[in-house]
């Protein structure tokens, strides 16, 4: 695996492959990279001849200084992981390769940045995702690039953003990889506390919740997330949002009698978590 940080190594280094018609997988990742990130490689290498794993903590998606400082590095261990998952080349850019002086582009999605997560940390979070996730994929220009589950709204601003913008890119979304008690992996939840490490899994008991239900019949949105919220009643858990939503604009619904995503934002101490459920109805699933 070789570590490039410039743009101008990586199109060098891609240009030979991509001329014989070699197909070239991206991930898009900011490191600290746990089982879900090897997913995500291993995916990469089963479908790719090529496997680009980016490595860049954005700094134009937090919107709080605080968490982008307290965000986990550790370029050495990540290389390592990548490594073992066979990837190709880790691009490892500085702050300034990305965004070098006067740098003055965004790109701004509309609609699907415009609830829950754009809500609540801000349309600037996704402007920078989807500004960063462009620069990426016309730096590599891959002709697939792997997303996770676990952060929905980001793989329906990109989808919008291919859509949009009609760039050649493919996109796959893989699974949410979970702790044996549920919980998604996430790197931010190295930042529990023992005792909320332990409550953290009620977020996906939540929703868990919802979908033993809507199986046994329920289809009463309210009803479903009432269940739900009582496994979120810990003074530990401070619930930001808690909805069923339409799988594709992440509208609220009022009946489930289609498919749907339960999704979930809450903090426990210092960590902000989030999590998905998509929703089999009885009759989605005999469909
Ligand atoms: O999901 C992430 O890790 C980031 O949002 C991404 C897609 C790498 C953009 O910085």
């Amino acid at each position: 695996m070789r570590t490039l940080r410039t743009v101008a190594e990586l199109r060098a280094a891609l240009a030979q492959p991509r001329r014989e018609g070699r197909r070239i997988g991206l991930i898009p990742t900011m490191g600290a990279f746990h089982d879900g990130h090897r997913s995500l490689m291993r995916r990469a290498r089963s479908e790719c001849d090529e496997v680009v794993v980016s490595l860049f903590v954005n700094p134009t998606q937090f919107t709080e200084s605080a968490d982008l400082a307290a965000y986990p590095r550790d370029e050495g261990r990540d290389g390592m992981v990548a490594a073992e998952e066979s990837a190709d080349f880790l691009f490892v850019p500085a702050v300034s390769e990305i965004y070098p002086e006067g740098f003055a582009t965004t790109v701004r999605i509309g609609a699907v940045t415009e609830v829950l997560e754009g809500v609540h940390r801000g349309r600037e979070h996704f402007d920078g995702v989807a500004t960063v996730v462009c620069k990426l994929f016309n730096i590599v220009a891959p002709e697939i690039a792997y997303f996770g589950q676990k952060d929905v709204q980001q793989t329906l601003v990109i989808r919008r953003m291919i859509r949009d913008l009609n760039l050649p890119v493919q996109i796959e979304i893989c699974p949410t990889v979970r702790q044996p008690d549920g919980l998604a992996l996430s790197s931010r939840n190295a930042r529990l506390a023992p005792a909320e490490r332990k409550r953290a899994t009620a977020l996906y008991q939540a929703l868990a919740t919802i979908q033993v239900l809507l199986s046994a019949g329920e289809t009463d949105a309210a009803r479903l997330l009432a269940a739900a919220r009582s496994e979120l009643e810990d003074p530990l858990i401070r619930v930001e949002y808690l909805q069923i939503v339409d799988p594709d604009t992440l509208a609220p619904l009022t009946t489930v009698d289609r498919s749907a995503l339960a999704v979930v934002a809450a903090w426990l101490g210092n960590a902000r978590l989030i999590d998905n459920l998509p929703l089999a109805t009885p009759r989605t699933r005999s469909a």
